[in-house]
């Protein structure tokens, strides 16, 4: 999809670092105007390990990928895109569960700037009403005896060309501007994002996701709806019985309780 021309790609770094306040020491920030994918960019030239958390935010991606290989699409300012290298102290609960504590802070973080009736869609979807409001790609960085370490990708939707079309997307897609009538300076949506997701991180580290199931199955989107998870060359029917402390959703089958761990869940229409 082409940008349109003369979007404005600035950004102001030191804006995020006073938005982050005594926390901006803990984060190395980075911006660059356009980049293929910030997660990409993370995974292949990690910087080394200084003991902060580093931050590649991009005016623009040429390449930006989705979960289960779907590219994501973005158009300059349209979009805060950024990843975050992350890393856990050994022995932490690090792949299960930091998908969805991610996609928990995303909305929290939403909700405390003013945005209304945000909802989960396992693993980590946020939408409103349905619509994507923001999407999520976390990938582990292989081990091979270092701290285990996560890229976490984010992509919110602030402010979408009118005509957009996002093939893939069938609930639709929705963007900030949309929802409260304004957008949201992506500066103090970054500084919002990292203040929530660094929070989170610490209970999930400390406590698991176990601490934090409560508040992401409050707002599951699909909490006791008919629901249908593909995935791994099976499909299963059944009613969504939210989360377990893994992070695994459930389902209620005819006949028992399944725990899905990873896939596609969609809106099954009731008979
Ligand atoms: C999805 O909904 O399928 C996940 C979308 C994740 C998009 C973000 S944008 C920043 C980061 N860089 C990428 O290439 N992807 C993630």
């Amino acid at each position: 999809m082409n940008a349109s021309p003369a979007p404005n790609l600035r950004f102001d770094l030191e804006q995020v670092a006073l938005d982050l306040g005594a926390r901006s020491s803990e984060f190395a920030l980075r911006w660059v105007e356009s980049c293929g994918s910030t997660n990409t960019e993370l995974m292949n030239c990690t910087p080394e390990d200084d003991g902060r958390v580093h931050v590649l935010v991009a005016g623009q991606q040429t390449a930006g990928r989705g979960r289960r290989g779907r590219v994501w699409l973005s158009w300059p300012d349209s979009c805060l895109t950024f990843s975050a290298l992350w890393r856990f102290a050994p022995g932490a609960p690090v792949p299960a569960g930091l998908s969805l504590v991610t996609g928990l802070a995303v909305a929290v973080a939403l909700e405390k700037l003013g945005v209304e009736g945000l909802q989960l869609k396992w693993p980590n979807d946020v939408l409103i009403h349905g619509r994507k409001l923001a999407g999520i790609l976390v990938e582990l960085l292989p081990g091979r005896g270092r701290t285990p370490a996560a890229v976490i990708g984010i992509g919110v939707n602030r402010r979408l060309p009118d005509d957009v079309n996002i093939p893939g997307q069938a609930g639709g897609v929705t963007d900030l501007q949309r929802e409260l009538g304004h957008t949201i300076p992506a500066e103090s949506l970054l500084a919002a994002l990292l203040t929530e997701l660094h929070a989170l991180f610490e209970t999930y580290a400390a406590a698991g996701f176990g601490a934090l199931r409560g508040a992401w199955q409050q707002r599951n989107a699909f909490a006791g709806l008919p629901v249908t998870a593909c995935g791994d060359g099976s499909t299963i029917y059944g009613t969504c019985a939210g989360v377990d402390d893994d992070g695994a959703l459930l389902i209620r089958t005819d006949t028992d309780l399944q725990r899905v761990l990873s896939g596609e869940i969609s809106l099954r229409l009731a008979p």
